[in-house]
């Protein structure tokens, strides 16, 4: 899925800003949770860049993530943090920490409500008691624009990349067919990376949290205005 494109992955989201996310991230943790955490696992990790900004912040970090190439981005950012290869659905490190994290929408991946749900019992299992699980969503079915052109462009002097998708839902998902045209010193190529993220309702993230024996409250902004689902184990 992100085979192609994790290599440019850091450049296609350079206006995203993970150092002020992580502080928000910090801060809503502490609202919900009366002291910092000491661990935080950050699940669907990507290349990482949460993870950098959350270093020397929080003592223990750990990240899971699918993707082999993103997995080599994260693992060459961060030498010094654990990273395990492993699927957000059946995970298992037999380890808990005071945070979960599952960040930028990566839980549409989960595929249908039965994946979403496993997810989420995967997720609350890392939990320790007193933890916090965070997930932030993706678009809702009812905020969804179908049809619409986007288009992404890189200008950097070595680096060129024109990013064109047409949303499109298909059911409750939206499959989006990314083509790009990525131009280096070695030469310019195309390539297409379609991405499927399931268009969950905010009642079917919360039975799911609900369902893993977690007591859920929404944060309306989160981190970027996406909103953020905050689960913690139920007493
Ligand atoms: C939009 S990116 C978000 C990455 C990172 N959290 C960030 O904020 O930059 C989604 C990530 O989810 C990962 N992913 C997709 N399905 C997954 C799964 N089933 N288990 C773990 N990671 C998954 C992808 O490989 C990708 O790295």
């Amino acid at each position: 899925m992100y085979d192609k494109s994790a290599r440019f992955y850091d450049a296609i989201y350079g206006w995203k800003d993970y150092e002020d996310e992580v502080r928000r991230l910090l801060i809503l943790v502490d609202a919900h949770r009366g002291a910092p955490p000491a661990s935080l696992l950050d699940v669907a990790c990507g290349t990482g860049k949460h993870l950098a900004f959350l270093r020397g912040r929080v003592a223990h970090l750990e990240g899971v993530e699918l993707n082999g190439s993103m997995l080599a981005v994260a693992r060459k950012r961060l030498p010094d943090i654990p990273l395990q290869r492993g699927d957000m659905i059946d995970f298992d490190l037999g380890r808990r920490f005071d945070v979960v994290t599952c960040l930028f929408s990566a839980i549409a991946y989960a595929g249908t409500v039965e994946g979403l749900q496993k997810a989420a019992r995967s997720m609350a299992r890392h939990l320790n008691p007193g933890g916090l699980l965070l997930i932030e969503p993706f678009i809702s079915p009812d905020k969804w624009n179908d049809g619409q052109l986007h288009h992404l462009v890189v200008d950097q002097p070595d680096l060129k990349i024109s990013r064109i998708n047409l949303s499109r839902r298909q059911g409750q998902v939206a499959v989006l067919d990314m083509h790009y045209l990525v131009g280096t010193p070695e030469g310019v190529e195309h390539f297409i990376e379609r991405h499927e993220l399931t268009l969950f309702t905010p009642e079917e993230y919360r039975s799911a949290l609900e369902a893993a024996n977690l007591a859920v409250a929404f944060d309306e902004y989160g981190l970027d205005g996406r909103g953020m689902f905050v689960g913690r184990p139920a007493d």
